[in-house]
């Protein structure tokens, strides 16, 4: 087979090295890719939102399969496009992406497949939002509905921050995606995140992953797009994540279909394990980053076929076997990030890194520039390794990253521990 995977990240990356690793494959592409799929695959330089020339692509290398890995291709309709022209895709249609594009939507498919999820208004206007935060007795989360890169949630403390995050999000600090807002119950409890491969009825949970998204150690400071990762997430047993997929996906699955809504691709829940039990937080309608570089690694068997399968509509309830132990996935960013970023800085050890056994060092945002590998974006790389155990595999992660530096670098030292995201 001949597959196009659609992306830059450490996920892609992830991606590719698992698919190249499959005897089913012949060649692996990219678009737009990046220095470390170039040593996998082959990169061609077209971005994720051109769709047209991501098709024109997909058409010119006569690809089998083509994996979308980010979130606003899907919204652009890439998948639509790629079914209709006869090419098989794995990710959702535009329709299916709403699941992650508004949280609006999403609530009310929660609420009518009886899901559990933080009682929840979505409100357009100031007086509205007021209203909220009073019936929720101003200990809330308010959050804006469009896509907002990580920077559309504020979780508050009191009324008087409620409604000051309302005010600036409504007021356009994150442009149209804050025109609508969701404002809702703010729950307590570690957070997991469970993904699937979906299609139609069908589920195949991934393992249990935990994203640890603030920048600051002991979860503090601004959201990132996710320092590091660790599977399973600590204290969460294969069972529960299979549990999770049968009350929290599947009967999403069916919702949909209820709606004429046929998702076929990877559905990601986040969700908190509060006092109750598990509580869905949102939905993202792809591979989640850093989480899918600290689950693939640990998979015991090809995910080519399941890809495949989810694009070809014939994908069957199962379950995929996993190596036991543990990964842990840290994340090596660059200076003020998620604030700003640097570019152009030198890198070292990535080779040397990567040679460690059961270590892979996946590349995000880095380029090469005067044939040295150098920064290019906010999340540079991502460190994975497994191990025995969480705390064996969070040992190696951190010895592997210890070989890796460039100016500027920041990393959590927690990420695996049982610390807050
Ligand atoms: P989201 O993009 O909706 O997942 O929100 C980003 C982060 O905000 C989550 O990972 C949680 O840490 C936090 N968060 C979102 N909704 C809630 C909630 N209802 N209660 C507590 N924390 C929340
Ligand atoms: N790790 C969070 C995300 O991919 O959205």
């Amino acid at each position: 087979m001949r597959v196009l995977v659609v992306g830059s990240g450490g996920r892609e990356h992830a991606l590719v090295s698992v698919i190249a690793a499959s005897p089913l494959c012949l060649e692996v592409h990219a678009a737009p890719g990046n220095p470390g799929i170039a040593l996998v695959g082959k990169c061609h330089p077209v971005a994720v939102d051109d769709i047209e020339a991501q098709i024109a692509l997909a058409r010119d290398l006569k690809v089998d399969l083509v994996v979308i890995g980010p979130e606003v291709p899907l919204v652009l309709g890439l998948a639509d496009q790629l079914r209709h022209i006869g090419i098989p895709v794995f990710g959702p249609s535009a329709a299916a992406a709403r699941v992650e594009g508004s949280k609006a939507f999403t609530k009310d498919l929660l609420e009518s497949a009886g899901i559990d999820t933080a009682k929840a208004f979505a409100v357009t206007s100031f007086a509205e939002a007021q209203d909220a935060i009073r019936q929720l007795g101003g200990r809330c989360v308010v959050k804006a509905d469009g896509l907002a890169a990580g920077k559309g949630v504020v979780v508050c403390d009191d009324a008087a921050e409620a409604e000051r995050a309302a005010e600036e999000l409504l007021g356009g600090s994150l442009g149209g995606a804050g025109a609508t807002l969701v404002i809702e119950e703010r729950m307590d409890g570690p957070e997991l995140s469970v993904l699937a491969l979906c299609d139609g009825e069908a589920a195949v949970p991934l393992p249990s992953a935990r994203d640890y998204k603030r920048i600051g150690e002991g979860g503090t400071g601004p959201n990132t797009g996710g320092m590091g990762a660790i599977s399973p997430a600590p204290g969460v047993s294969d069972e529960q994540a299979q549990q999770i997929v049968e009350t929290v996906h599947k009967p999403l699955l069916r919702e949909l279909l209820k709606r004429g809504i046929h998702f076929s691709g990877c559905l990601y829940a986040g969700l908190m394990l509060t006092a109750t039990g598990p509580r869905v937080l949102e939905f993202n309608v792809r591979f989640g980053d850093p989480e899918t570089e600290a689950v693939l690694p640990r998979l015991g068997e090809d995910l080519l076929p399941f890809l495949l399968a989810c694009a070809n509509g014939t994908l069957v309830d199962g379950t995929l076997r996993t190596i036991p132990g543990a990964a842990v996935t840290v994340v090596l960013a660059s200076r003020g990030y998620p604030i700003s970023s640097e570019s152009g800085t030198p890198i070292s050890g990535v080779a040397e890194a990567g040679r460690e056994r059961d270590v892979a060092v996946f590349q995000a945002g880095t380029a090469i520039a005067g044939g040295q590998l150098v920064t290019a974006g906010g999340r540079v790389l991502a460190v994975t390794a497994r191990g025995a155990d969480g705390e064996a595999a969070q040992a190696a992660a951190y010895a592997a990253a210890a070989k890796i530096s460039f100016d500027g670098m920041q990393l959590r030292r927690d990420i695996g521990s049982d610390a807050q995201g």
